[in-house]
């Protein structure tokens, strides 16, 4: 959304703390972002933080009691690409319908030229009350655009429909307002990122130094397109959160295979970045394993190998990506790996540069396509590999 103007109205509602999520999902996706707050709302979020957050002063009167400096409404109504009112309490929404015009947000949207959309959000009473809704069918037939409210657990502790749409399905919406994200709409990935831990006792295990965030930037890049996201995740700090993610997390190896193995066939593609331990203890210890002997032998046993299994039950219609990290001759073991496990491409991570692989925010990639041309990749941030494999896979398939 770079470079698109969003001009934010926020009323006086509980939700408006929201706004402070949704301010900074729009700044992440690089909008510009201007705020216009009635009194009440300072009430209930400070100016402050959305002056912060929105990177852009807060208007909230007419004009500054300080230094009389006049806010002009027409340029702020001109400004904007769309004008989202959220959340819109049912006063606010009433003198939208009727066009009242006695705070700086109302003569704003009178004077808007763009489109306007508004995210009600209200007490479930007030919501089916017949005024609400007489004044909700008059704006939709003036062309605002209605982001109803949703069903759930209210601030008021009663539970029903008023709750404002939340800040990931405004941004969605706002995203389909400016036909962003919907390259890969009805497309299903499954993603496998993260280590794997194989326990050794109640309180040891085997894991390795993968963080997940290569793994978790390619889920989002993949979300911010449209399309749905299977995520299995293995043990990692990272939050990531999407209507249309699915995250199973797991811990062992075993138990990735098993949701990969449930998930699989109704998937178009599969991304499998996870560092999964090639080898197991044979034996869980039930109890904690006492120090006596001076050596001993834990005895390992090799994990099935999840992305082979992929390979092996992958139709003709399905694209498969795995990861391959090495040390030397990298092309020639990514070439077999590609070949052994029936792949159609495979990206290659070296760690030879510095900035690159485990826990770093940067990484060095070439990938390996199943014809064997190779495409390499500057060392860059993981997001940006993330935006480069994702338009690498979706020309894919
Ligand atoms: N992988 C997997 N299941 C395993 C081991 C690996 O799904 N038990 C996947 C990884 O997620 C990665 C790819 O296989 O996409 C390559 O893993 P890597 O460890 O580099 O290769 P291996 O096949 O394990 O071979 P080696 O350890 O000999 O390099």
């Amino acid at each position: 959304m770079k470079g698109k103007k969003i001009l934010l109205g926020i009323t006086g509602g509980i939700a408006a703390y929201k706004i402070a999520f949704l301010i900074r999902l729009l700044k992440k996706e690089e909008a510009e972002v201007k705020c216009i707050m009635t009194p009440a709302s300072c009430d209930f979020i400070s100016p402050l933080t959305i002056a912060t957050l929105s990177e852009n002063p807060v208007y909230i009167e007419f004009w500054n009691q300080k230094d009389g400096q006049w806010t002009n409404h027409v340029n702020l109504g001109m400004w904007p690409d769309v004008f989202l009112i959220a959340p819109l309490t049912a006063n606010t929404l009433a003198k939208l319908a009727t066009g009242y015009c006695d705070n700086l947000l109302l003569a704003t949207y009178l004077s808007a030229k763009c489109p306007v959309m508004i995210a009600p959000a209200m007490d479930l009473d007030m919501y089916v009350h017949p005024t609400t809704i007489q004044n909700l069918v008059n704006l939709a037939s003036f062309g605002v655009q209605i982001l109803p409210a949703e069903e759930g657990f209210l601030a008021s502790g009663l539970i029903g429909k008023g709750r404002m749409t939340e800040p990931e399905d405004i941004l969605i919406k706002l995203k389909e307002f400016f036909n962003i994200g919907e390259s890969l709409k009805g497309k299903k990935i499954l993603l496998t990122a993260g280590p794997t831990y194989e326990h050794i006792d109640p309180v040891r295990f085997i894991g390795n130094h993968s963080t997940g965030k290569m793994g978790y930037a390619i889920a989002e890049e993949f979300l911010k397109r449209g399309a749905k996201v299977i995520l299995i995740s293995g043990p990692t700090k990272l939050e990531l959160v999407h209507p249309n993610l699915q995250r199973l997390n797991v811990i062992t190896a075993e138990d990735m295979l098993f949701q990969v193995q449930q998930q699989w066939s109704e998937c178009n593609a599969g991304v499998f970045c996870a560092a999964v331990a090639d080898y197991r203890p044979v034996y869980r210890e039930n109890q904690k394993i006492k120090k006596k002997d001076e050596e001993i032998t834990l005895t390992l046993v090799k994990n099935p190998d999840i992305l082979a299994w992929a390979g092996q039950h992958k139709n003709s219609s399905q694209y498969l990506v795995g990861f391959a990290l090495e040390t030397n001759n990298a092309i020639d073991h990514a070439r077999k790996k590609v070949q052994n496990k029936n792949l159609d491409a495979i990206v290659v991570n070296t760690l030879e540069n510095e900035g690159a692989g485990f826990g770093h925010d940067t990484n060095k990639i070439a990938v390996l396509s199943k014809d064997f041309q190779l495409i390499d990749f500057p060392l860059k941030s993981k997001k940006e590999l993330a935006k480069d494999l994702v338009d690498f896979i979706s020309n894919s398939f």
